[in-house]
């Protein structure tokens, strides 16, 4: 058997690189164009539990708006936001902004080039700084997500089942990072993992380190990596009351910062919980249920959100909330739940 270099891998990289749009592709790498790090920060905290091809539209729509670190750093909390509903994680929303205002508040503006400079800003951990030292400032960091664990367990035939492996894997991946290329790298093993070293059917015949593989030569690829199995989600239940004025403005408030979908817009309603929890509807109406429920699933739970919906005249007085007007609110600002009831409504006053 042979082993594994970071240079086979780089050398099927530089043929097969996929494109996207914060990537400096080899060739122009080679050529001493550099990625803008403002560009490979936000794309990254983007990708985090969120597939390429679901950012891409949000990355370009991000930094059209905001070309700029000290532009996103100017924005509005709500602007922000409501740029980043739909793409789930909302926390990830709020880091982004503090970040940026540390970006520019603390560091006159330019990102830190170093991995321990990147881990001193809010909201960057460990995958984040990897992934930017490596990508952006090409230091020979150690960029460790779901693909390069896969890619990992495989060429060592490692059988430990994560999440007790990540420290294993992470060694091994730390051992065949180079100190030429390492951005190239980071990104080489993320592709493979994507496109050959896939979870289902992987494409050994065609892979750089089919030759070193050991979980190929076990035949025990496909397995790989093994998992411990997660506890089922339990299902909550809640209620989402939407409030249609005459002039065609909505009932909304926007949710405390902390805790789920904080600082996102939403419905009011009830907390969720085992059972509907007891509540104050957000405005005295006579309030219809609707037949057909919004369901959602988050990462430790199910949620079943009833929606309940009213027409009411221009005098009405919420207990909470706010009522925005068609030309404040845009439906595309909610998160993908509250969008969800909001889809339903809407039928319901069509
Ligand atoms: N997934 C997360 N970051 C990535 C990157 N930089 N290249 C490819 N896939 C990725």
């Amino acid at each position: 058997m042979t082993t594994a270099t970071a240079q086979d891998l780089l050398e099927w990289y530089d043929i097969h690189a996929r494109t996207m749009p914060w990537r400096v592709p080899p060739a122009a790498r080679a050529a001493g164009v550099r990625p803008d790090p403002y560009h490979i920060w936000m794309s990254e905290v983007m990708l985090q539990q969120t597939t390429v091809a679901a950012v891409r539209d949000y990355f370009l729509r991000f930094t059209a708006r905001w070309p700029t670190v000290a532009d996103l750093a100017a924005a509005e909390d709500a602007e922000v936001m409501g740029e980043w509903a739909g793409l789930g994680y909302y926390a990830r929303a709020r880091n982004l902004l503090k970040c940026a205002r540390a970006v520019v508040s603390d560091h006159g503006g330019q990102f830190p080039d170093t991995l321990a400079g990147l881990l001193s800003l809010p909201g960057v951990g460990p995958y984040t700084a990897a992934a930017v030292a490596s990508i952006a400032f090409d230091r020979p960091e150690t960029v460790v997500d779901g693909n390069v664990e896969r890619v990992m367990a495989r060429l060592h035939d490692v059988h430990t089942p994560l999440p007790a492996a990540k420290p294993a894997l992470t060694a091994l991946a730390a051992a065949l990072t180079p100190a030429t290329r390492p951005g190239d790298y980071a990104q080489a093993v993320m592709d493979l993992g994507a496109t050959i070293c896939t979870p289902r059917s992987p494409a050994c015949g065609i892979c750089p380190w089919r030759g070193p593989c050991a979980a190929r030569l076990a035949g025990t690829a496909p397995e790989l990596p093994k998992k411990t199995p997660k506890k089922p989600k339990p299902t909550r239940l809640g209620i989402a009351y939407v409030a249609r004025r005459s002039d065609g403005a909505y009932l909304l408030e926007r949710r405390p910062d902390r805790g789920l979908l904080g600082g996102m817009l939403g419905w009011p309603g009830s907390d969720w919980a085992e059972e509907i929890a007891p509540h104050v509807p957000p405005l005295e109406a006579d309030w219809q249920t609707l037949s057909a429920e919004a369901r959602h699933t988050f990462t430790h739970f199910h949620l079943i959100l009833q929606v309940r919906v009213t027409d009411v005249g221009l005098n009405a007085v919420p207990r909470t909330g706010d009522f925005l007007p068609p030309e404040v609110f845009r439906p595309s600002d909610l998160p993908t739940v509250m969008r969800k009831a909001f889809d339903l409504a809407r039928s319901h006053f069509a």
